[in-house]
Formats: C-alpha cells, sequence, structure tokens
C-alpha cells in the first residue's frame, strides 16, 4: 500500500504515551520509537502490566505497538482498526445499504476516516481507491497502521485495505483545494447522539476532532463530482435536499454534488 508520509499535525497530548506490548521484539521497540516522536508522545518502556502503567497517570492515554496489532489504550477502554462486520459487506454486496447509498464510484474519498472501518467496506463495495482524511493524528496513525496490517493478511479484507490509502489532514482545508477531485465523498462526523457513550465512543471522542457535519458539508459537494454521502444516526435530522438510504442500525444520506 502506498503510504505518504504523514504531515506535522497537533496531536493531543496530556499524560499520552507510546509503549509496547510485554516481551517485545527489536521490530515493536523500533516502531514505538517511531511513532513516539510522531506523535510528540514520550516512550515509556514496558516493565509492568498495563493497568498498572495506565493508573499511574491522571487521565492516562497508551498508544501500544505489539506484533500483532496496534492500539489507543485507556482504562476500561481500547481502540485498534479492524474488519468490522466484514462478512455482512460480503454476504450483502451490492444490496448493503453502504453500497446503494455510495452507488458507481472509481475514487471515493472518506473525509472523516477514524479507525477506517467504513473506508474499508466502501473499497470493498464498489472496488474504488479511497482516500482516507484523519484531522486526530495519534487515529490516522493507527488507522495506516491497521490497514496495513489488514493488507498483508491474505484474508478476505486484504485487498480492500489495500486500495485504502490514509492522509492525517483536515478535511475542511484538503477538500476546499481540490475541485471535482473525486466521484463520492462520504462522511461520518462526531454527531452528538444518545446511545454512543460506551467507553471506546468516549475514547474516540477525547481523540477526535469535532468538526460539525455543516463544516464539511459545502467543501465535500465542491470536491464530489456525484454525490456525497454521510452515516446519519436516526436521531439527526436528513440534510436539506439529500435522500435517505435505510440500514438496520443507521441510514446513510445522499446529497448530489454542488
Ligand atoms: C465517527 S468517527 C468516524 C468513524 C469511521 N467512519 C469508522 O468507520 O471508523 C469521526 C472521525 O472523523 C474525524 N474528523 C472529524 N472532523 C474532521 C476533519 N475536519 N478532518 C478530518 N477528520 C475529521 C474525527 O477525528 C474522527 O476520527
Amino acid at each position: 500500500m502506498a503510504t505518504p508520509p504523514l504531515p506535522e499535525l497537533e496531536a493531543s497530548s496530556g499524560s499520552a504515551f507510546v509503549t509496547t506490548s510485554a516481551r517485545a521484539g527489536d521490530g515493536e521497540i523500533s516502531r514505538a520509537h517511531a511513532v513516539a516522536t510522531l506523535l510528540g508522545w514520550p516512550y515509556v518502556p514496558r516493565t509492568m502490566n498495563l493497568a498498572p502503567l495506565l493508573a499511574r497517570r491522571a487521565d492516562p492515554l497508551a498508544y501500544v505497538i505489539s506484533r500483532a496489532r496496534e492500539a489507543l489504550c485507556a482504562p476500561g477502554a481500547e481502540l485498534t482498526t479492524g474488519p468490522g462486520m466484514f462478512h455482512h459487506v460480503l454476504d450483502l454486496g451490492a444490496r448493503h445499504p453502504l453500497a446503494i447509498a455510495v452507488g458507481n464510484a472509481a475514487s471515493v474519498v472518506d473525509g472523516t476516516l477514524g479507525l477506517a472501518k467504513d473506508a474499508l467496506h466502501i473499497a470493498q463495495l464498489t472496488g474504488a481507491a479511497v482516500t482516507g482524511l484523519e484531522g486526530s493524528l495519534p487515529l490516522a496513525t493507527l488507522a495506516e497502521a491497521g490497514l496495513q496490517r489488514l493488507a498483508r493478511e491474505g484474508a478476505p479484507w486484504s485487498p480492500a485495505a489495500a486500495r485504502v490509502t490514509v492522509v492525517a489532514a483536515d478535511a475542511r482545508e484538503w477538500l476546499a483545494t481540490r475541485l471535482r477531485c473525486v466521484d463520492v465523498v462520504y462522511l461520518d462526523p462526531m454527531f452528538e447522539t444518545p446511545g454512543q457513550a460506551a467507553p471506546g465512543f468516549e475514547l474516540l471522542r477525547r481523540l477526535a476532532l469535532p468538526t460539525p457535519l455543516e463544516h464539511l458539508l459545502e467543501v465535500a459537494r465542491r470536491a464530489a463530482k456525484l454525490r456525497v454521502v454521510v452515516r446519519l444516526p436516526r436521531a439527526v435530522a436528513l440534510p436539506p435536499g439529500a435522500t435517505r438510504v435505510r440500514g438496520q442500525a443507521v441510514d446513510y444520506a445522499v446529497i448530489p454534488a454542488g
């Protein structure tokens, strides 16, 4: 997978640190140093279990590198990039609501990449090359490492993972300079909706950019040649001019390019 270098973005630091799993090899330790430099977080050698290492700090957050995967960990919560409901994507194919909403597309920009599950599913459902924009440097780093791992696994999701390129950038700026550059722009911003108080979601919220949909929609409509697709919690109203594609748990708003 082509992986452009991540540009300098502001990383939230506080009491965050980078460490490895217990009994890490030279490869993990060297990767931990590289991630620590990239994020501007201290590298903490792993001398004890993660729980006491986290308990030593107020409001702790660890980027943990192991041979099998990378993860962002806080007490009781962990974020990592995985295939998600990939079996559902394979089972439904063109009948998947995300496939119906995105439609035919050779190129897609996911302007709110997060943990890259939706980007991976869109790459599989459409066959498109997907550029994933993520404004949080720790999340962009995590997603890039996770997608590279998924692409190497020789698993059903590997070809799709290899088609997702991560760019650490603010989508408002990146999209604003690219007129009609891509078939479809996909957005899944941090909506404030009830029922999203799971520990993982709170950790995501701590790291994520809180850009409201209104600040992304117009630049997205200008950057898209065909349409903008927004993942829409049921409680959120449909944006003006949008049509709704119903999913099982969430809907998708489809908005024509502007
Ligand atoms: C709800 S999550 C997306 C989850 C994602 N769809 C997935 O499948 O994992 C929203 C993500 O968008 C990112 N984000 C919000 N505003 C952004 C912006 N202006 N530029 C880039 N990323 C942004 C947040 O940092 C967060 O990681």
